[in-house]
């Protein structure tokens, strides 16, 4: 397995692309399944997730096609097109959802296209057990027939799946996406309530409109799907990815650096770019960029709960305590999303940081200095959480496991080496 190595104190200069979406881009790779003509992606982004997601829908018969690079306003995204006329099987096999519980997201296109789907129920991971209920539960009010058996879900509708009014119990960002899929072959009018809101969810309501659905509410939490016979292909450009974009204008601001993000609309970033001006970032806001540097000489401690969009990310979180652990002061970060979001903590505390849990929160004295040491990574977020501290600790820090980094961030230590850091890969056995 890979290691990465980081040797800290090096201010950050210079500009960094931020890729398309990963959480936009593999949705919308499973919108491709709701139609037979052919859905063509720019803008995605080279990662490890994105290259499962491709492998489980050549699997069900899709056809793939990579097309390289595309110019497209200078995104280096690439192309990819995607061609699911010939899709014989509705299988999701365990081996390939297990490794990636996105996969799900191929349940509400395939019933709704095919009229079946069997899809392995995908465990749970580092952060939490991660149920599938509400899923499952909206599906059925659509007039799905949902079995459990030998840890696949088999979802059923014969005659086709009708418009429902559904409230989500809780605001989910995968139920919303496999429902607004599933929506958009239904017959009738589907109304969803407390949808998720996120920039990615919005991306795949408008590919869905660009293929021909008729969607109403797009960004709000009441969506409205009038369901459409079938869905015509389409060209669609993915989002950028925002929480990228987030971690690396943190690393500007840990390091009393200057970057500039580009690539990103700062209207998607939300209340993150709040976050880091409580913090002490001077950002300024370009219409395809912005740019970060520390507006004080100190980071000011900061307080901050997670909540679903519009609400301060919770694949923010692990990013901000890495800030938090060199605050002029004591922080307060509660996770309220995910039940086991603090992998980071231990392996931060290696670092010589202080932090307290308790419960959902956690409490970080900032220190002055952080110390390099050999650490584990466990999820992706917590992943670059470590990188980010070994960007500013003293000594050389080797990250373990950085698999994880790559189903999320592309070429993580080229960008960074590109604008000053001293860190490279070192290929495991
Ligand atoms: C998406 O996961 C993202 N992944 C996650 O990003 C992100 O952290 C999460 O949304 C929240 O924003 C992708 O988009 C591929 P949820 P998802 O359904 O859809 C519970 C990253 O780092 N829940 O919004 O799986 C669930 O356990 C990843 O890029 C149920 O109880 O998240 C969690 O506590 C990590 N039953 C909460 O809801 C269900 O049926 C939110 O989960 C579904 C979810």
């Amino acid at each position: 397995m890979d290691k990465i190595k980081v040797t800290g104190g090096r201010p950050l200069h210079g500009r960094i692309d931020i890729g398309g979406a990963k959480n936009a881009a593999l949705p919308l790779m499973a919108a491709a399944l709701l139609t037979e003509e052919k859905l063509t992606l720019s803008n995605l982004p080279h990662l490890a997730d994105i290259a499962t997601m491709a492998h489980l829908l050549s699997h069900l018969g899709v056809a793939i096609s990579m097309d390289g690079s595309s110019p497209a306003e200078g995104h280096q995204g690439r192309v990819m097109g995607l061609d699911a006329k010939g899709v014989k099987d509705i299988v999701a096999p365990y081996d390939i959802v297990r490794r990636m519980r996105a996969s799900l997201v191929v349940l509400g296109p395939l019933l709704a296209r095919f009229g079946r789907a069997k899809v392995s129920l995908p465990g749970g991971c580092a952060i939490g057990t991660r149920p599938i209920d509400i899923h499952l539960k909206a599906l059925e009010a659509m007039g799905a027939q949902i079995t459990l058996d030998e840890g696949y879900v088999l979802a059923e509708a014969p005659k086709g799946l009708q418009g429902a009014e559904i409230t989500f119990p809780k605001v989910s960002v995968g139920a919303t996406e496999n429902l607004l899929m599933a929506a958009s072959l239904a017959n009738g009018t589907t109304i969803l309530h407390n949808s998720a809101r996120e920039p990615e969810v919005s991306d795949l309501a408008e590919c869905l409109v660009a293929m021909g659905a008729k969607i109403e509410g797009i960004g709000n939490s009441t969506l409205i799907i009038h369901g459409q016979k079938k869905l015509h292909g389409a060209d669609y450009k993915i989002i950028a990815d925002r929480i990228e974009a987030g971690t690396y204008a943190i690393a500007a601001l840990m390091t009393n650096g200057h970057l500039e993000i580009a690539g990103i609309s700062p209207s998607i970033l939300g209340v993150t770019l709040d976050a880091l001006r409580n913090s002490g970032a001077h950002i300024e806001e370009k219409t395809d960029s912005i740019i970060v540097s520390r507006k004080d000489k100190i980071i000011h401690p900061m307080e901050l709960t997670t909540d679903p969009y519009p609400g301060f990310a919770t694949d923010m979180q692990a990013q901000m305590m890495a800030l938090a652990t060199i605050a002029d002061g004591t922080s307060h970060i509660s996770e309220t999303i995910f039940e086991n979001r603090f992998m980071h903590v231990p392996e931060l505390l290696r670092m010589g940081a202080d932090i307290h849990i308790d419960g959902h929160t956690a409490t970080i004295h900032g220190v002055p200095k952080l110390k390099s040491a050999e650490v584990m990574a466990t999820d992706l977020r917590a992943s670059v959480s470590l990188v980010l501290a070994a960007l500013v600790a003293e000594g050389t820090t080797t990250l373990n496991r950085v698999y994880h980094i790559d189903r999320g961030y592309e070429r993580v230590e080229e960008k960074l080496k590109a604008v000053g850091a001293q860190i490279e890969r070192v290929r495991g056995s």
